[in-house]
């Protein structure tokens, strides 16, 4: 017993090292491709990012969120929880850089609109996790968010819907304000998804179930969203604990079908930070996603 607590609390430390120190800057691109496309048609490059949760001094995120520009995407499509700072945004703004200058679509997640606070990191193991306390008000710039990137050209999907051309194609999207503080409103934007676009796309932050339907029912093609993290804590081959939300474990992140014996693709992003108070990732990169979206095969 003398060596074994002395070894345990030295692993222990040693592994929340490693997640903090390490595995947090440790960037990673997921590839996929998706058919989803008329025959004859693309392929269309989206970059999909999620959750910066941009502090000031988080410079490797930065650097790299920029080098991303470096992937020629068509589409950039961001799900929100950019910023976690009252002085974050021209940072994150940086950080686009080029990326601004591409099609663009974006909506907020939660931490656009409140700081962070400190918690009992064990409460995230508990299950979803919800505001208690509703503050007088947002008290981070998330108008002053919208505001930069709408002049930049991009379209602010909170309970709107959208149109614009990338890669020749023409692109109908929807999307919805952050489920986790019941902003969303679906029945802003609900109705058949236009069926001569070329393609659908519904964008949210949180996959909720009942909203990720909603979208499916519509006819929307690739659904996009963010906010688990992947589980950002996770147990090697066991996968994560929690998604935070509604979802299943086992699309905590990545491309699945929804529903699951559905036509429509959900991505969700594991999300390129972390909350400032809780600055850790295990068996879970850091990542962004380049969705390489091709034609559907034949049926
Ligand atoms: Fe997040």
């Amino acid at each position: 017993m003398r060596t074994l607590i002395p070894a345990t609390a030295a692993v222990g430390a040693a592994a929340i090292g490693y997640a903090a120190l390490i595995e947090r800057n440790w960037f990673a691109l997921r590839r996929f491709e998706v058919p989803v496309l008329p025959p004859g048609t693309g392929p269309l490059r989206v970059l999909h990012i999620s959750d910066a949760h941009l502090t000031p001094g988080r410079k490797r995120l930065m650097s790299w969120l920029r080098s991303l520009d470096d992937l020629n995407p068509d589409l950039v499509v961001n799900t929100g929880d950019s910023i976690s700072h009252p002085q974050s945004l021209p940072c994150f703004l940086d950080a686009l850089g080029p990326l601004l200058d591409r099609p663009g679509v974006f909506v907020l997640g939660s931490n656009d609109l409140y700081a962070p606070e400190p918690r009992n990191p064990t409460r995230y193991l508990a299950g979803p996790s919800s505001r208690r306390k509703i503050r007088k008000g947002p008290d981070l710039p998330w108008e002053k968010l919208c505001e930069d990137l709408t002049t930049a050209g991009w379209l602010d999907l909170d309970n709107q819907r959208g149109r614009l051309c990338a890669g020749g194609l023409d692109i109908a999207l929807a999307g919805v304000h952050d489920s986790h503080i019941k902003r969303d409103r679906y029945d802003q934007v609900a109705g058949q998804a236009d069926p001569a676009a070329d393609l659908r796309i519904g964008v949210m932050h949180s996959p909720e179930p009942r909203l990720l339907d909603q979208f499916a029912a519509d006819g929307y093609d690739l659904l996009l969203a963010g906010h688990t993290h992947g589980g950002q804590l996770c147990l090697p081959f066991f996968g994560a604990l929690v998604t935070n939300c509604g979802i299943d474990r086992k699309r905590v992140r990545g491309l699945h079908r929804h529903p699951l014996d559905g036509q429509a693709w959900l991505h969700v992003s594991g999300g390129l930070g972390t909350s400032p108070w809780a600055p850790a990732r295990f068996a879970c990169r850091p990542e962004a996603s380049l969705l390489t979206l091709v034609p559907r095969g034949p049926g």
